[in-house]
């Protein structure tokens, strides 16, 4: 076997993706015209329209079973989206020391980086992050790095992201109510939000039976809400079975899944799952995830609306500031050990 790749990309043999995978029996698609048609209703013993309240019930299985969905008619205007795009698309087809001009480093983690590990295994990916809220503390600098070119980049990320933004208040308010919670439950922990957005490039790869774009990994924040285009490449890992689905790309949708936070404000009702990406010999695929994350100062736990003593919370108290800035130092570098994960929270039980 010749290996086209360096060493550092290749998988162990058990994470590497099979020929084929399967997708069928993918995740829910849901149709969220409900909602352009009705205000959410702020509490969820409010009277609701049968449309809104099977919506939030059909939002609340998909959580449950499968961490994971799609949603179309989401309102978000595709011409943001094909701004955005088409302004990715040039940033990534620069060379390289152009890119490299607005290079993340160990005190800044917004901008261009091409050297991530997932689980000490280097991605088959290019990506450039940039954050809502510019901040600065004593714990991290965040600040965003605009490249020169293309000029329209910048405008064109700004614009996005207001959109999706509301999409994700929206999705958070839905699932707060499929909690049987007050729409807003979530919203103050937001209000410094670290919100960020990555622009995902994947080469094509003359080995990608050896190598993952994204290696398997849980996202940490709260929610993510994620556009892809028409290659394809997610792979989700199924709850029911175990087994790796691809989520067949649906034209002008969002695929949201929940994260780590969710996981423990819902005290474990809606997991995070995991998820990876494969790519593939022919084509380039372009995609961008939304990272919908609280305020450094907030303090993850269990809701104590949703813990009794039936149920009680499974997880202790943790720092989401601290957690990231852990996390930032550990997945820019690779280390000989695993990074921390909310597992470590865990109660003993
Ligand atoms: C991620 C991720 C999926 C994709 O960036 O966390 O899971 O399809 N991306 O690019
Ligand atoms: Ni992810």
């Amino acid at each position: 076997m010749v290996i086209e790749v360096d060493q550092a990309f290749i998988q162990e043999a058990e994470h590497r993706p099979k020929p084929t995978i399967s997708d069928a029996g993918g995740i829910p698609v849901i149709d969220l015209s409900p909602i352009l048609r009705y205000p959410i209703p702020s509490d969820p013993a409010d009277p609701f329209p049968d449309e809104l309240s099977d919506l939030i019930a059909e939002i609340g299985a998909a959580c449950q079973d499968w961490g994971f969905f799609q949603v179309v008619n989401h309102g978000v205007e595709l011409e943001l989206l094909e701004r955005v795009q088409a302004a990715a698309r040039e940033f990534f087809a620069l060379p390289v020391e152009e890119k490299r001009r607005v290079k993340r480093d160990d005190v800044n983690p917004l901008g261009y980086y091409d050297t991530e590990h997932t689980k000490n295994v280097r991605d088959w990916k290019e990506v450039f992050d940039f954050i809502l809220n510019e901040s600065e503390s004593d714990l991290l600098q965040l600040k965003n790095q605009w490249p020169e070119y293309p000029p329209e980049l910048r405008e064109a990320c700004e614009e996005y992201v207001e959109g999706v933004q509301k999409l994700a208040y929206k999705l958070l308010e839905l699932i707060a109510l499929s909690l049987n919670l007050p729409a807003k439950r979530f919203n103050g922990f937001f209000e410094d939000s670290t919100n960020f957005v990555r622009l995902n490039h994947y080469n094509p790869c003359p080995s990608p039976d050896l190598v993952l774009g994204v290696g398997r990994h849980k996202d940490s924040r709260a929610l993510t809400v994620l556009y892809q285009d028409e290659v394809g490449g997610l792979d989700v890992k199924r709850k029911a079975d175990g087994e790796w689905v691809r989520v067949k790309p649906t034209p002008n949708s969002f695929i949201i899944n929940v994260g780590d936070i969710i996981q423990v404000w819902s005290n474990d009702k809606y997991e995070s799952v995991e998820h990876r990406v494969s790519v593939n010999s022919e084509k380039e695929r372009f995609s961008i995830p939304f990272f919908f994350s609280p305020a450094l100062s907030t303090n993850v736990k269990p809701l104590e609306e949703l813990v009794n003593e039936e149920n009680p919370a499974r997880y202790e108290e943790y720092n989401w500031g601290e957690f990231f800035k852990a996390r930032k130092d550990s997945n820019f570098k690779k280390l000989g050990k695993e990074n921390l994960q909310i597992y470590h929270f865990r109660k003993k039980v």
